[in-house]
């Protein structure tokens, strides 16, 4: 194989490059600007813009990868509702030209979504359900999803995911998980809704996920989520009893009163029978993987 990752300074990114080197697999690894991940050796490295077509071409031409990984997006759900240009750039147009890019030259694409995709009243998704998208982001991602399995001759895999947590080097946003340990420790007061429920991912986890649906020339959708689906303040409770911290700070509140610009789902969470059949997925417990954090 020979992979090209976009977004290899992200959180997901950043753990599919550290696993392709320890597997010692020949990949480049390309982000918006500067390589941030200092393992990431410099040579691996290309700064690639996924919203400039010329660019794309131009490091597909060079590189002639047999896989992209695309897990570059604009991740924040409100900035996107509320610049919804910038999101259709970053998370339609640029899935446009990858898709188009490796349908061209017989290139496997693999691109990252999100339990967004669904309104949140059932719960509990499989790969057949259908979409119904609440915000711009989610609309993006659906989108995104169309472009890619509507091309014909394309080799493609779509991996939806949910809350990715864990820890990165020089990352442009925190996580839930980390955001909510480093808050605890510190006692400051945090206010949580309790209406709001996940599957939360360990991103290791999904990177090995990712690779393992290369490596075994799989197609198609996949959920790829972590074991259990919790409320944000359930998540947070776990969190505080292991790491053994008060919850005296933590207040709940619900999503109406939060006030946020983007609509969410209430209920999301993943059947993960394909994942385990196929790819032998097994992902940590929540407990498993914050004795790592
Ligand atoms: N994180 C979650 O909870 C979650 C949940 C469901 C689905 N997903 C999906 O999973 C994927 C990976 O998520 P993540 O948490 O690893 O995201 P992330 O940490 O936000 O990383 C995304 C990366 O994309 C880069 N990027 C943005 N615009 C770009 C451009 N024009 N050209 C090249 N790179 C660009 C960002 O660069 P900068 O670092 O410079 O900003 C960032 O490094 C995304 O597709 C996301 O939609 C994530």
């Amino acid at each position: 194989m020979r992979i090209l990752i976009t977004g290899s300074n992200g959180l997901l990114g950043q753990k599919i490059v550290y696993q392709l080197l320890n597997a010692k697999e020949v990949f480049l690894a390309t982000s918006l600007g500067v390589n941030r991940n200092d393992a990431c050796p410099t040579d691996h490295y290309c700064s690639m813009d996924i919203t400039n077509q010329v660019d794309i071409e131009r490091v597909m031409k060079d590189f002639q990868p047999t896989h992209v990984i695309h897990t570059a997006a604009m991740t924040n759900v409100d900035a996107c509702e509320l610049d919804p240009q910038t999101c259709e750039s970053i998370n339609v147009s640029a899935v446009r030209y990858l898709a188009h890019a490796c349908q061209k030259n017989g290139v496997h694409f693999q691109m990252l979504s999100t339990d967004f995709v669904f309104d949140g009243v059932k719960g509990n998704y499989s790969e057949d359900d259908d979409p119904n998208p609440l915000s711009v982001y989610a609309k993006s991602k659906v989108e995104g999803e169309k472009i890619v399995s509507s091309l014909t001759n394309l080799s493609y895999s779509i991996v939806r995911t949910i809350i990715v947590y864990g820890t990165g080097q020089n990352l442009s946003r925190s996580n839930i998980v980390l955001w909510a340990k480093e808050a605890l420790q510190k006692g400051q007061e945090l206010t949580i809704i309790d209406d709001q429920f996940r599957a939360p991912t360990w991103a290791d986890d999904l990177a090995w996920a990712c690779i393992g649906i290369c490596r075994l020339n799989e197609h198609g959708i996949f959920h790829i989520s972590g074991p259990e689906t919790m409320s944000i303040f359930a998540l947070v409770e776990r969190i505080a009893k292991h790491y053994q911290l008060p919850m005296s700070q933590v207040k709940r509140t619900d999503s109406s009163s939060l006030n946020q610009p983007a609509v969410r789902p209430p209920k999301t969470g993943f059947d993960l029978s394909k994942a385990k059949n196929r790819l032998g997925y097994r992902p940590m417990t929540l407990e498993q993987t914050l004795d790592l954090l």
